[in-house]
């Protein structure tokens, strides 16, 4: 981690004035895909469409706790806005994108570099953050942000929530994932060498800033992981959203995230929707050593999902077909990886959080997506032998 203190001189908050921290959007590296190459094997870097320049709002209402999700191109540059609304002093930026990604604050502020990744997700990267926190003389009257993707803002938020037990935290995520899902809704964690997210809390980021310039240099693998939850929306009450572009796609997502947390911000029950195809994914994550993403495996479970919901009589053929139709909009897969035991997902299955007894799962029904309790067996295994496979070779 290296890391360098600046300061803003004489540079009032929301200026545009020219500096490595204020570059305009016109010349910023990252670029805005616009919605017409929006789909996941073509991410590549795109001017600015002007019918895409309007920003949206979106508000997490949870009272005191409360905060806006500002998703669309450019929204980075209102970071001194942000900072000088919370009336920061001073701020620290862990970044894991180039310094110049992360516009003029107008704050004094030291830089940080990061890492995004699991292996930069442990107690250890909370204690060095903190450490440096500290060295620089942070308070709880000023703020911590945190630019990446979800890896980061996970990490970041959690030495935030813990740092003289709680500092003010924004969110500029850069990767999909991170902009439709981790960024937003409050839980930070780390992980231990036992296991994923072992180790963590709720903090809510003070503002969340989706600047879609940021996808111009996302990998397409990486654009396709975060599809896999914009597709899993389609079914938990966001609506269609395939003829959207991607800022709107990103804004519906995170407004429909924003509802269920606000109903349930400590994960009692409605926050189970978010895991829908994910009851699979994390098996079928696991089975193949990661070698999936996070989103396709998502994707895979949605399919899986609206097959064994059919199968349980919860739903028509015609909606069965919708999770299919849905997931491949998106490019992302449909079918089981080649060589995957399905004894194994199915024991894998059981392991999950929501399976207190037997095997559950989020799935659709007469009143929407619900979870399910108990559900047989059989069924699980008559839906998994059931499910399209790759062929031996096929790669992804
Ligand atoms: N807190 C939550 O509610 C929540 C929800 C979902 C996921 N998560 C967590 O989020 C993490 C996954 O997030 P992720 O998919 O963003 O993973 P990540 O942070 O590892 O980023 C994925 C990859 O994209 C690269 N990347 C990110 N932005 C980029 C950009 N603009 N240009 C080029 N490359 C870029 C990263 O370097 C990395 O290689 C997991 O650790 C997961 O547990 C948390
Ligand atoms: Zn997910």
């Amino acid at each position: 981690m290296t890391a360098g203190a600046r300061t803003a001189g004489a540079q009032t908050a929301g200026a545009q004035v020219a500096s490595p921290l204020s570059t305009s959007p016109q010349t910023a590296s990252p670029q805005t895909a616009s919605p017409q190459t929006a789909s996941p094997q073509t991410a590549s870097p795109q001017t600015a469409s002007p019918q895409t320049a309007s920003p949206q709002i979106v508000e997490v209402e949870l009272g005191e706790r409360s905060y806006a999700v500002h998703i669309g191109a450019g929204v980075r540059h209102r970071l001194a806005e942000e900072v000088q609304r919370l009336g920061a002093r001073r701020a620290a930026v862990v970044s894991a994108r180039p310094p110049e990604w992360t516009p003029d604050l107008g704050a004094p502020s030291l830089f940080l570099a990061a890492a995004d990744g699991e292996h930069g997700k442990s107690l250890a990267a909370v204690e060095g953050l903190c450490r440096r926190f500290a060295d620089f003389g942070l308070t709880r009257g000023d703020v911590v942000v945190a630019v990446g993707g979800g890896s980061t803002t996970d990490t970041v938020g959690l030495a935030a929530a813990l740092y003289h037990r709680g500092v003010p935290v924004i969110h500029l995520p850069t990767s999909l994932l991170a902009q439709v899902d981790a960024g937003v809704g409050g839980k930070t964690a780390v992980n231990l060498p036992e296991g994923k997210n072992l180790v963590g809390t709720y903090w809510q980021p003070s503002a969340v800033l989706c600047d879609t310039d940021y996808l111009a240099t996302l990998p397409p693998r990486e654009m396709a992981n975060g599809y896999g939850e914009i597709a899993r929306c389609h079914f938990i009450g966001a609506g269609d959203l395939r003829g959207l572009a991607l800022a709107e796609q990103i804004a519906a997502s995170v407004r429909r995230k924003a509802e269920i947390v606000a109903g349930d911000e400590r994960d009692a029950g409605l926050r189970h929707l978010l895991n829908y195809g994910h009851t699979l994914g994390h098996a079928l994550e696991r089975a193949t050593d990661y070698a999936l993403r996070h989103g396709e495996g998502v994707a895979i479970g949605t399919v899986f999902a609206g097959r064994l919901a059919g199968r349980l009589g919860r739903i028509p053929p015609e909606r069965v077909a919708e999770h299919h139709d849905v997931v491949a909009h998106y490019g992302l897969p449909t079918a089981l990886p080649h060589g995957v035991d399905d004894d194994r997902l199915i024991a894998l299955m059981r392991l999950d959080k929501k399976a207190v007894t037997g095997l559950a799962f989020v799935l659709d029904g007469p009143r929407g997506a619900e979870l399910v309790t108990g559900v047989p067996r059989s069924a699980v295994a008559a839906v998994l032998a059931e499910m399209p496979r790759d062929a031996p070779h096929s790669r992804r």
